[in-house]
């Protein structure tokens, strides 16, 4: 097992749910710990009865004649019920009488000269239905419909989430691809996904400059035949190239379209949308979600996790890219059937500067602010006068998502931006999960920095050995999740064999998330990191192997290994030890250090562009030739004295020593 699971962080500092935030909060759906005991035992003993009576606050067309239909790894959620998620997510506000509230709140990033300072964007329900209505019909009009997948390659404009939610409403699955990712990933999820139409922007604005999304669309579809339609938004009109017949603008193809388009009725299991993300083998996975199980679990985690109350001027914001399951779960879907307006931005978090943030939560009077460790780390860098300069008094609920937090940041974030009164929700989950697995509920659940605490309801969260065998406390093992959850994935796109394999074939019978963690005397989880090789960067998920892949495609790189190293912002940074060619002739100096990461930034996206490379003569492999990553891993984090010009005979000899160690 992994290294990280060794690692023991000791915190005994608990903070329990203050007094301040009971007085902010007219209403806590779970105020105390006896609640939630037996809200918890109450969905372990009655699953059904528990998520019936969650799944009855929102609107089916039909029924289900029954909760759950299990047959581990396959589960039916509300099997036999129809429904449509974004007439949760929209209609029914309207039907409420709701119509004129705010939806979404978006902020783009180029600044303006009115009072603002930013262009908003405040939609109503009945603005995003009509909105989301037109996109609908005009999907239609090219072909679109139930069971067809829809690439969306967008910017973080409100456009994309009616998109998502326009390819809901006529039963189509969308496959959202982060618009920070290169060409070839367009390719490679077209093509897994079979999908013929793409939606993006002529580009998006980030620090100040245009990302050419139309172009990277124009190169993928130079590599595929898949593409029929490539759907453009005009957001920063660039210029861009354009095929007609192919190419359509967004607005000509709404201009026409009625804004009534009604919502199909779908089955419970019909899917909703393929997320792709990275795998320790292979290129990313499919990760299969449906629509009724989805759609109740997210709103009813998003309700409980940030105690989400209509009517009492909350305003929710999480600034995760809707190209993350973040973004899916926690932007948009878990939101909107909640009643509370939901926050999108446009940009980065440090441009026109630093304070960008928390000008926001000013502005707009967030409540709720939902981020990652390596955003926290990175607000504590650029220093407290950036919050100091803003009023944070609205801010009543913080969250944090993506890896796991180090005490120095939770601490800085409870104090600097929660002002001491605000509980911090560490929440843990995965794109596999949906929705929230392990987290503190506020007002309730007395937090301990690092840890994220208990499961929500519904979830048998464990950790066990290889056997499936539950460990004392404090000891490190698998986590597992015993039974169906109705957000869990319902398979890997095209792939049976690698679902079984990957989440399924470790213990019998158990959901094997790929993390290492260990349970403390409370009962807490505590979440050591992942036990496969796949590193988290920056809270994103990578597969070491398909960075590996892209130095290899490079013509001077004849073998790649990629390891995770410590790093300050990121929490995990990438490392990769690089074999040239023979032919290889020119120089292993910086500028073709860069040149590689330049590679890798082509081929994958800028995320994957590792920090560190190092060139040997050969990579340090045991007997039966797997790359010693462990080794590298320790070489690359300084705890072996190497230079950056290792030569084979310094490898073989380390691996060989290391070898007999083990
Ligand atoms: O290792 C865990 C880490 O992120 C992984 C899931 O990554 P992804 O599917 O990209 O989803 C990220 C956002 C939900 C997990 O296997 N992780 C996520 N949240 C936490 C975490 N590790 C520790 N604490 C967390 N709160």
């Amino acid at each position: 097992m992994s290294q990280a699971i060794t690692s023991v962080l000791h915190e005994d500092r608990v903070f329990e749910p203050s007094d301040a935030f009971r007085r902010r909060n007219r209403t806590v759906h779970c105020p105390d710990m006896a609640t939630y005991r037996a809200l918890y035992r109450r969905s372990m003993d009655d699953p059904e009865g528990f998520w019936a009576e969650m799944a009855s606050h929102y609107h089916w067309f039909r029924q289900w004649n029954k909760v759950l239909e299990w047959e581990c790894p396959d589960a039916q959620w509300f099997v036999g019920a129809r429904t449509n998620v974004a007439f949760n997510c929209i209609d029914r506000q309207i039907v409420a009488g709701l119509g004129d509230q705010v939806a979404i709140i978006w902020e783009g990033e180029p600044t303006t000269t009115d009072p603002d300072g930013h262009e908003i964007r405040r939609l109503t329900y009945s603005d995003l239905k009509r909105e989301v209505c037109r996109f609908a019909n005009a999907l239609k009009s090219l072909g679109v419909g139930r069971g067809d997948v829809v690439t969306l390659y967008m910017g973080m404009v409100p456009e994309l989430a009616i998109a998502m939610l326009a390819c809901a409403r006529i039963g189509a699955a969308h496959s959202v691809i982060f618009g920070g990712f290169a060409a070839s990933a367009i390719v490679d999820r077209v093509e897994d996904a079979k999908s013929s139409i793409i939606v993006t922007c002529d580009g998006a604005w980030r620090r100040g400059h245009v990302v050419p999304l139309k172009a990277s669309v124009d190169e993928a579809c130079a590599r595929t035949t898949l593409i029929r339609h490539v759907v453009c938004l005009k957001r920063c009109d660039n210029a861009i190239g354009w095929t007609s017949g192919r190419d359509l603008w967004w607005h000509e193809i709404c201009a026409t379209q009625s804004d009534d388009c009604p919502c199909e009725e779908m089955e419970s299991e019909d899917l909703l949308f393929l997320l792709y993300t990275s795998g320790s083998t292979g290129k990313p996975k499919g990760v299969r979600h449906t629509t009724g199980g989805y759609m109740v679990f997210t709103a009813t985690t998003a309700r409980y996790t940030y105690n989400l109350v209509p009517g009492e001027g909350q305003v929710y914001f999480c600034t995760a890219d809707i190209g993350w399951i973040t973004g899916h779960s926690y932007v948009v879907y878990g939101i909107l059937p909640n009643r509370v307006p939901t926050v999108m931005y446009e940009g980065a978090p440090n441009f026109p500067q630093e304070d960008r943030f928390w000008e926001m939560v000013e502005r707009h009077k967030i409540t709720h602010f939902y981020t990652a460790p390596t955003a926290i780390r990175a607000f504590m860098k650029w220093g407290d006068e950036h919050p100091k300069k803003h009023d944070l008094s609205s801010l009543i609920v913080l969250g944090t998502v993506g890896e796991p937090i180090n005490p120095e940041a939770w601490i800085w974030y409870h104090e600097t931006i929660g002002g001491s009164r605000c509980p911090i929700v560490d929440t843990m989950w995965q794109t596999e999960t949906g929705g929230h697995i392990i987290t503190p509920l506020p007002g309730c659940t007395p937090t301990v920095p690092g840890s994220c605490t208990l499961p929500v309801f519904g979830i048998d969260a464990a950790i066990v050995n290889e056997r499936g065998e539950e460990l004392p406390p404090n000891q490190g093992g698998l986590l597992v999740i015993r039974r169906p959850w109705p957000g869990m994935l319902r398979g890997i796109h095209g792939d049976r064999e690698r679902y079984l394999e990957t989440y399924w074939s470790k213990v019998p019978g158990m959901y094997v998330a790929g993390d290492g963690a260990r349970r403390d005397e409370r009962g807490y989880f505590w979440i050591m990191g992942r036990i496969d090789d796949v590193i988290n960067v920056s809270g994103h998920r990578l597969g070491t192997m398909e960075i590996e892949s892209a130095l290899v495609s490079h013509p001077a790189v004849v073998e790649a290994a990629v390891v995770g190293i410590p790093h300050e912002i990121k929490g995990t940074g990438i490392a990769a030890f690089v074999t040239l060619a023979p032919t290889h002739t020119g120089a292993t100096n910086d500028a073709f250090r860069r040149e590689l990461c330049d590679h890798v930034t082509k081929e994958i996206g800028a995320i994957a562009r590792p920090d560190m490379i190092r060139f040997a003569g050969a990579l340090p492999k045991t007997r039966s030739g797997k790359i010693m990553r462990r080794l590298l891993r320790d070489i690359a984090a300084g705890k072996e004295s190497m230079q950056d010009t290792t030569t084979l005979e310094d490898f073989s000899l380390l691996a060989q020593l290391r070898e007999s160690d083990e």
